[in-house]
């Protein structure tokens, strides 16, 4: 795969990632277990996502003394849903970040044509202050996340990454040629897209599979 020189691309390859990935691609996983792990996978994504914020120096007491540490501004953050799948990876990272704005971004692939159609979209007010993570399990023509993040420019959000779990190497090559300013966190590149569109070997569907439609 060529890769766009100036793009950053970040494969999680921690043990524990990779062992819940396994779980979440296995068929037999029903709805409940796999939002369960993606949550989980989702904190630890988080964990890499959140590596190179600021803080702030603040002023505590402890019990015994005054003391200073360093904090994140959790409201000058704002994770972008889009819709439906990547609510899974959203309500990990809120655990995470409870202070984060959220804005949701409602798009689905036309089923013939697999043209991300948007049919939602609220985000909070003042994109251009804040750092923004855009969220969604899978990453497969790029379609959806290409677009998804062109809506946040339009708004202003400059600071913007994207987290996935499975990404096609279609998808990062699509991606990272739209947005190389966009870095791009995921716990793997898979060995294609289907013709169908569907990436391989993947989890399938992660929407269906998350609310058991289909
Ligand atoms: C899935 C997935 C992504 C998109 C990826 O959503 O959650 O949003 O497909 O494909 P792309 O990279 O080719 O755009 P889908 O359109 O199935 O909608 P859903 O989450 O509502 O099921
Ligand atoms: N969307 C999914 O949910 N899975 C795929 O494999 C491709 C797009």
């Amino acid at each position: 795969m060529a890769h766009n020189t100036n793009a950053s691309i970040e494969v999680v390859d921690h043990p524990l990632v990779q062992h819940k990935l396994t779980m979440i691609r296995d068929r037999d996983t029903g709805a409940a277990d796999f939002r369960q792990l993606l949550r989980e996978i989702s904190h630890l994504l988080a964990y890499e996502v959140c590596r190179d914020l600021d803080t702030e120096t603040v002023e505590i007491e402890t019990p015994l003394e005054p003391a200073t540490g360093p904090k994140l501004e959790g409201r000058k953050m704002c994770i972008v849903s889009i819709l439906r799948a990547g609510n899974g990876l959203l309500d990990g990272m809120l655990d995470l970040i409870p202070a984060a704005r959220v804005g949701h971004i409602g798009l689905y692939r036309d089923p013939e044509t697999k043209v991300p159609v948007e049919y939602y979209l609220k985000l909070p007010e003042n994109m251009d202050e804040r750092v923004c993570i855009v969220v969604d399990p899978m990453l497969a023509t790029g379609g959806s996340a290409i677009a998804a993040v062109h809506r946040m420019k339009q708004s202003g959000a400059s600071r913007i990454k994207f987290v996935c779990v499975v990404a096609a190497p279609e998808g990062v090559e699509a991606f990272t040629k739209a947005h190389p300013d966009v870095p791009v966190i995921t716990a793997a590149i898979d060995r294609e897209l289907d013709d169908h569109f569907y990436i391989r070997p993947g989890l399938g569907d992660a929407g269906d599979r998350m609310f058991g439609t289909k």
